[in-house]
């Protein structure tokens, strides 16, 4: 290796080495049982753990973080869909939506399945139990509606 590469090779790696002190704040706090959306309308089975497994890491407070989620700069990265899904829509602050922003939450909830938006392509790359099926998308869909007309009820 000539030296000049040699130079290069140990600035880049001077400069990864550096990057790991910098690393976002973890979106990991216990479970609200009276918050929680899963938890509130106390959800079924299989739709619970469909919905903790393909949308949770991104939309609450309960990211499952893979080993390389701390490496920097994929932790920003992955930080970055978490602090965006978040502001859309966060299942662990569910009891705070009123009536309305709730009904909303689950039409949207039923249009992205449908419309296949979510879960993101880049994590569906890596979570293989977050590829939903065709039946899994539509059953989501139908449950959440349910879901709505419920909360119009209530
Ligand atoms: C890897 C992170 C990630 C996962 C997993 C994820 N989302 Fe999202 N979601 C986002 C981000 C980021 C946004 C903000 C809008 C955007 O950037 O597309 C978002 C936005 C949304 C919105 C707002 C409206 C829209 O469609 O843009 C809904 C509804 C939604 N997600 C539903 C879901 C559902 C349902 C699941 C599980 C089946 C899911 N998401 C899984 C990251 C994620």
């Amino acid at each position: 290796m000539g030296r000049r590469l040699k130079i290069v090779g140990l600035g880049l790696i001077a400069v990864l080495a550096l990057l790991q002190f910098f690393q976002p704040e973890r979106n990991n706090a216990p479970i609200d049982p009276e918050l929680d959306m899963l938890e509130v309308i106390a959800a079924q089975e299989p739709m619970a753990s469909l919905i903790r497994s393909a949308c949770y890491d991104c939309h609450s407070n309960q990211t499952i973080y893979p080993w390389y989620s701390r490496i920097s700069p994929f932790s920003w990265y992955l930080n970055k869909h978490i602090v965006k899904g978040k502001e859309d829509l966060n299942f662990s602050d569910y009891s705070l939506l009123d009536k309305a922003d709730k009904i909303g939450a689950f039409a949207d909830f039923c249009d992205a399945l449908d419309a296949g938006t979510m879960p993101l392509q880049s994590y569906m790359l890596i979570h293989k139990d977050a590829r939903l099926t065709l039946e899994e998308r539509e059953s989501l869909c139908n449950w959440s509606e349910t879901q709505a007309l419920k909360v119009m009820r209530e």
